[in-house]
């Protein structure tokens, strides 16, 4: 029997163990073409047969998975965080999302366009399949839950999923109707402290270092002219004054001590 004969013979007899106890993962495949090295044909087909063990991505499964990405991502059209909303990224060029601004030049000139491919090189090492992107995420090493993820995400796409009624990440809140302890009357700083007065009629002192003043120009954000204060509750020492626009933080504050 030739050597190439000799190879193929051994690959089907593996391969009938695969088929039968339906165990073999890629890392073990691995580690034994390196045992069985001289039969590198059987090892390419090996390899192969490994990718056929891993199920197809289940979305349900990759709905649970995607609280890794909550952080940073919406699945809702339109609301991006750190990341891009993940709405309708299903065979759509990387770096498209309308209205998010801050990509990378990295991803928005990879000329990658997101399917079951790409997805998986993205998920599995983002900065080995494109350098100089922006994400800050770790990677998974396996195949599956990066499938279920890539399953979830062309769901969302087809609007077949959401994550309505389930999990929900960062919450955004809606400052558009605050409750009047949270609506900001008035707000003035005097030395090292700011005086917040909430519509309710209370006032909260806060050390100038641990108030932060912030914007939030989206649909979610307040009214105009009408901040709102969030953060630790007002028992916190910190806490964050959010505004329509940047032009309004100087203009509501006033400095004065009385
Ligand atoms: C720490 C924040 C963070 C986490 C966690 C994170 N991402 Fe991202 N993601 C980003 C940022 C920021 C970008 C834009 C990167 C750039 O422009 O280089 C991005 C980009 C993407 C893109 C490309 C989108 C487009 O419009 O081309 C995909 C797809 C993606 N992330 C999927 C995921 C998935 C799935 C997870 C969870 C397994 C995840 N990300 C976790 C911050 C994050």
């Amino acid at each position: 029997m030739s050597a190439k004969n000799k190879s193929h013979e051994s690959a089907r007899n593996v391969m009938g163990s695969v088929a039968s106890t339906a165990v073999l993962f890629d890392g073990a495949v691995r580690r034994a073409c390196r045992f069985i090295s001289s039969f590198a044909s059987a090892c390419v087909i090996l390899m192969a047969a490994s990718q056929v063990v891993v199920a197809a991505g289940d979305a349900e499964r990759g709905a649970k998975l995607f609280r890794n990405c909550l952080a940073c991502h919406s699945v809702e059209a339109g609301q991006h965080l750190t990341g891009p909303s993940l709405a309708n990224i299903w065979g759509r060029k990387a770096g498209t999302a309308k209205g998010f601004m801050r990509y990378s030049d990295a991803l928005k000139n990879a000329g990658v366009v997101w399917n079951e491919q790409t997805l998986d090189k993205w998920l599995k090492d983002s900065r080995d399949f494109i350098p100089g992107n922006e994400m800050s995420f770790s990677g998974i090493k396996e195949q599956q839950p990066r499938q279920d993820l890539s399953a979830f995400l062309k769901a969302v796409s087809e609007g077949k999923k959401s994550l309505a009624g389930g999990m929900t990440g960062i919450v955004k809140i809606n400052l558009r109707n605050p409750n009047p302890q949270s609506e900001v009357k008035s707000l003035r700083h005097c030395g090292d402290t700011y005086f917040i007065t909430t519509v309710d009629g209370r006032t909260h002192k806060f050390w100038e270092f641990n108030l932060r003043l912030k914007t939030d120009s989206s649909d979610y954000g307040p009214a105009p002219g009408r901040p709102v204060v969030v953060g630790t509750g007002m028992q916190g020492d910190r806490s964050a004054v959010v505004f329509a626009s940047p032009n309004e933080i100087s203009s509501f504050i006033r400095q004065e001590c009385q």
